[in-house]
């Protein structure tokens, strides 16, 4: 008898895990993972382990939502500490890697004074050796690079840390994903294996083309006693919307937080991908709304709510290439996009400023972006022009107009913007909240204030629409809409700061005359 046909079940979604905790750039990127997980993970897991019912406490706390507070109930403690046990027995490497990495940057501080760096070289901790390159700058200031690409190569590149969780979206906000590790569920399908792994892309791809139970249980090696799990996450039907292509024209669909997909009746472009898949909500674009082929997928910047693995893992084998900013190469604060979704397996073009990648009809070119990284050096970060179906469309993200004649000069170059789109995060996190492991001296308090991960204020965007001659202007990926509470866990009030400020942008479009919105959850413009 032939097995039946089966489908993936829309509201499928996947968490990407590496010792149980939400896989992003910086827990996956080997010296950048290694330092979360000894400076930030294990510790935070340990405090946990000393009380919980302060962590609960804090995680039941509103004010400290987006904090370093592990939310798994006390009952489940002993498995916590089992985690951390694995962790200091299966991962000493990594965590002796992250201390070389704190004594090489200190041997730096000590020795390198402006004179050859030779000597320094067989001083550098073992674990390094092959992996960093010793230099100054033009200002005589030592900088450590790390060589990436042998990083990945070297013991400190684990790739038995990931696993996947997959279940069904049940439409309750999960567990912040900095902060609090997945443990295994009875509801959920956990499955030992990387995320380049085969049968992942096979299990995706079963959104739009039929399979069958036993190929996918082959194709994604599921122990008998889990097939029950990833049985439920199929159905006989296919769900994927009758509209998701267009015939003619142009269109944008906003998808929620930093999220739009461009299309003609030739091409698509995604921007960002970050999608919900709950099927009982409306009021949103969801998985099944995507086209069966994304030409382009571009990702503005590395932050864990620009490059959300539970998306982009879902896009492989359908997209035609996915365009990031080249990184600086070597800097502890700036992991390569590209490297990190090369070994995801998904393809990639990096692109420098003003650098054009093409595609049916259309391209994207890639622009500066400034700012929103807490004055750290980091170059993986862009803003886009997308020309698609004759419209121009400048695509902002978290960039800040902190210089304004900066788009004066794309403006030059590229001319006048039709819709622009832009964040408006304006009093951002500070420094250390998401770079606090990656520090190799301590900062003050004070400082790491002063340096947030904001955006443009209204003067700023208003200064950026008048330099690029917007038409029309869409704040967006503000971390407003209520299903991504995981990855932003914002909580912004009426009140707020940056509400205020949008608002006060607004007033000014007005003014201006040019037409303006605020985004949130959904929204559709054709031509
Ligand atoms: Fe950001
Ligand atoms: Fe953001």
């Amino acid at each position: 008898m032939t097995e039946p046909q089966r489908f993936l079940r829309p509201n499928v979604i996947i968490e990407p895990l590496v010792d149980r905790f939400y896989a992003w750039h910086h827990t996956v990127a080997p010296v950048q993972a290694s330092m979360n997980l000894a400076f930030l993970q294990l510790p935070m897991l340990e405090s946990y382990l000393q009380s919980p019912q302060v962590h609960a406490a804090a995680c039941a706390n509103p004010e400290l939502r987006g904090g370093y507070f592990v939310n798994v109930p006390e009952a489940r403690a002993g498995e916590v500490r089992e985690l951390v046990e694995r962790i200091k027995r299966d991962r000493a490497g990594m965590l002796r890697f992250a201390e070389s990495v704190m004594a090489a940057e200190a041997l730096l501080r000590q020795e390198a004074s402006g004179f050859d760096l030779t000597p320094l070289y067989p001083k550098l901790p073992a674990d390094l050796a092959g992996m960093v390159e010793l230099a100054y700058d033009t200002g005589n200031q030592p900088t450590l690079r790390y060589i990436e690409p042998v990083a990945y190569r070297s013991p400190a590149y684990l790739q038995d840390r990931q696993s996947v969780q997959l279940s069904l979206e049940a439409g309750v906000e999960r567990p912040f994903i900095l902060s609090t590790p997945r443990l295994p569920s009875p509801d959920a399908l956990d499955l030992d294996i990387p995320f380049s792994h085969d049968g992942l892309r096979e299990l995706f791809a079963a959104r739009l083309e039929p399979t069958t139970l036993g190929r996918l249980r082959e194709a994604l090696d599921v122990p008998d006693d889990r097939v029950v799990q990833l049985e439920r996450l199929l159905t006989d039907a296919p769900s994927q919307s009758a509209d998701r292509h267009v015939e003619a024209g142009g269109r944008i669909r906003y998808f929620g937080h930093a999220c739009l997909l461009l299309q003609s009746p030739e091409a698509a472009v995604l921007t960002d991908p970050f999608i919900n898949a709950d099927t009982n909500s409306t009021g949103r674009y969801l998985l099944n709304d995507l086209p069966d082929h994304i030409d382009l997928v571009v990702i503005t910047h590395g932050h864990q709510d620009h490059i959300v693995l539970e998306t982009i893992m879902q896009l492989r084998g359908r997209v035609g290439a996915v365009v990031v900013a080249r990184s600086s190469r070597g800097n502890l604060c700036d992991p390569s996009m590209g490297l990190y979704l090369r070994h995801l397996g998904l393809p990639v073009v990096e692109a420098d400023d003003f650098d054009e990648v093409e595609f049916p009809g259309g391209k994207v070119t890639a622009t500066p972006f400034l700012g929103e990284h807490a004055d750290l050096d980091i170059r993986g970060k862009s803003t886009y022009w997308i020309e698609i179906a004759g419209r121009k469309v400048f695509v902002g993200a978290d960039s800040s107009g902190i210089d304004p004649v900066l788009y004066r000069y794309m403006r030059a170059d590229l001319g006048p913007v039709d819709l622009a789109f832009l964040g408006m995060e304006c009093d951002g996190a500070p420094l250390t909240w998401l770079y606090q492991p990656l520090l190799t001296q301590p900062v003050t308090k004070r400082m790491s204030d002063s340096r947030k991960l904001s955006g443009s204020n209204a003067e700023q965007a208003g200064a950026i629409v008048t330099e690029l001659g917007a038409g029309e202007a869409y704040i967006y990926a503000m971390g407003e809409e209520e299903w991504l509470g995981h990855v932003m866990a914002t909580s912004y009030t009426p009140d707020s700061y940056q509400l205020k400020q949008i608002e006060v942008f607004l007033a000014w479009c007005a003014e201006k005359g040019v037409k303006a919105e605020h985004l949130l959850g959904q929204r559709e413009w054709r031509w």
